[in-house]
């Protein structure tokens, strides 16, 4: 009978079992961010809303994205966070969180690039959301581009394949810090540009899909896939560097916030114990988040892809490295899963995406001798290892001199497949014990010394999921998509303890 009653009198509707709130978050740095993450393009919708510009993903979605996405959805309303902002808000202060990860929609503020006019109401939208947020005593955490673009700058010159992005990315930058710095102190420049790029052109799956070869008869324009992602790739480095040489000269000082990048950090297990799988394991990651922090950081691409591409990879001109030389302030790790990686250089591989000179010559796995990594899920590219959290930040920690990192994402997929009903979502144990075992393997790493700052679980809400369109749900609130309406999940309430519990810590 209680546990009927429960649904009536809470706002968070199911009860939490104490098991599920038993890890030590004493090691955790004074004044962690613990809060929840979010983008523009997923959540936002309002796409043509106020003098809004159409974007790279506005223009994919209404064009060949159709057939790309499943289900053929599309960013139009998304979860309409736009006009129930205030609403989602509220959300976040239910939960107790005190930092909310959100992006800026360059196309909202500015819809022809530097191109035209800047929008007055965009503009507004944001300092509206920000001023609520900081009311509620939640800190903004901003990026500049969550994988969308102004579709302007894509007809004018193929945005990032041209060096004249660049400049439209400083524009933009400069243009967030001038009217946002004073109240915003955590800034990313790019999100998971390592997972865009090589799906905007070579694979074509995202926009502005490019590709050569087989799939290019099937949805591509034509690209050549060898070496665009690394033009790509290169504009989007130096767009962030110039983006920092402004937060820096202009505004670091008086505004006194961070800067940093967001990298897609799969953690890469070797497949056997053999030299080149291990040596396998390391080019993975050095074609993936290694091939943006290295030149940030290190000021050069790594070793493994010189090696291996040759005149393919850019060059940076000296006056480029000196402003590589302004690096970042902080890492975003996203963390949700890993794999094994199996050598393709010195033994036969099976033909395959990942296995060319180009991709790094290596496989990657879900299982080893029958036996998988972690622990599988309905999803073939996703198994829980949560170890993976720890071994990735240290060897982030390692690789870049102990930097300061903050987990910018970490979340856990549930499909909704047409037989699941609503209970089924609002009862997520098994989120729940994804993001504890996760949070035990991050309060472990810094127990070990790895200086994380912050815990940024993805999402808040539901959300559209990129090509899976709305049939993967991430949220810590149900959105029913008929309705707009936004239903706390167990793991709301879960988290909403678990913040309690860090409070009373502290
Ligand atoms: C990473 C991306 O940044 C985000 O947009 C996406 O929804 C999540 N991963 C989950 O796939």
């Amino acid at each position: 009978a209680i546990l009927f009653l429960v649904p009536l009198l809470a706002p968070f509707p199911l009860p939490v079992l104490s098991n599920h709130l038993d890890l030590d978050l004493s090691p955790l740095p004074n004044g962690f961010l613990f809060g929840v993450a979010s983008s523009s393009y997923q959540y936002e919708g309002a796409y043509k809303s106020d003098g809004k510009g159409m974007s790279n993903w506005d223009n994919f979605t209404h064009g060949i994205g159709r057939y790309v996405i499943i289900g053929g959805g599309n960013g139009d309303t998304a979860n309409d966070h736009y006009n129930r902002y205030l609403e989602d808000i509220d959300l976040m202060d239910a939960l107790g969180v005190n930092s909310y990860r959100l992006s800026i929609s360059w196309a909202r503020i500015l819809p022809k690039g530097r191109f035209g006019e800047a929008n007055r109401a965009g503009i507004e939208f944001y300092n509206r959301l920000i001023d609520v947020l900081i009311l509620k005593g939640i800190q903004p955490f901003v990026t500049l581009s969550h994988y969308d673009s102004p579709q302007e700058l894509e007809h004018r010159y193929g945005s990032w394949l041209s060096p004249q992005s660049q400049e439209d990315f400083a524009f933009y930058a400069d243009l967030c810090f001038k009217t946002f710095g004073d109240r915003v102190k955590h800034w990313v420049t790019f999100n998971e540009p390592n997972f865009q790029v090589p799906l905007g052109y070579r694979t074509g799956l995202y926009p502005p899909c490019r590709c050569s070869g087989p799939l290019a008869m099937v949805q591509c324009s034509e690209g050549d896939s060898e070496k665009e992602p690394f033009v790509a790739a290169h504009n989007i480095i130096l767009a962030h560097a110039a983006a920092v040489d402004i937060y820096r000269t202009k505004y670091q000082t008086e505004q006194k916030g961070s800067i940093g990048i967001v990298l897609q950090h799969e953690w890469y297990e070797p497949l056997s114990n053999s030299t080149a799988d291990k040596l396998a394991a390391e080019r993975a990651r050095s074609f993936t988040f290694n091939w943006f922090l290295d030149p940030i950081i290190l000021g050069k691409y790594p070793t493994e892809m010189e090696n291996l591409l040759g005149s393919l990879l850019p060059k940076f001109s000296s006056k480029e490295k000196e402003k590589l030389k302004k690096g970042l302030d902080f890492i975003g790790v996203n963390y949700y899963t890993a794999s094994y990686v199996q050598d393709c250089m010195y033994s036969a591989c099976e033909t395959g995406q990942g296995n060319s000179r180009t991709e790094g010559l290596y496989m990657k796995s879900g299982v080893r001798n029958g036996v998988p990594i972690g622990e599988p899920t309905k999803f073939s590219w996703f198994n829980i290892y949560p170890d993976g959290l720890e071994k990735v930040v240290t060897y982030v920690r390692d690789r870049y001199n102990n930097t300061p990192m903050f987990i910018t994402e970490n979340g856990y997929p549930e499909e909704d497949d047409p037989n699941s009903t609503s209970e089924e979502h609002l009862n997520d144990s098994k989120r729940i014990k994804y993001m504890m075992d996760h949070i035990k393997a991050l309060v472990a790493a810094i127990r070990k010394g790895a200086d994380v700052r912050g815990y940024l679980a993805w999402s808040l809400l539901d959300s559209f999921e990129w090509i899976y369109g709305y049939t993967i749900r991430y949220g810590f609130h149900h959105v029913d998509y008929a309705t707009l309406n936004r239903t706390p999940k167990l793991s709301a309430s879960w988290y909403k303890q678990l913040l309690v519990k860090y409070k009373e810590t502290f």
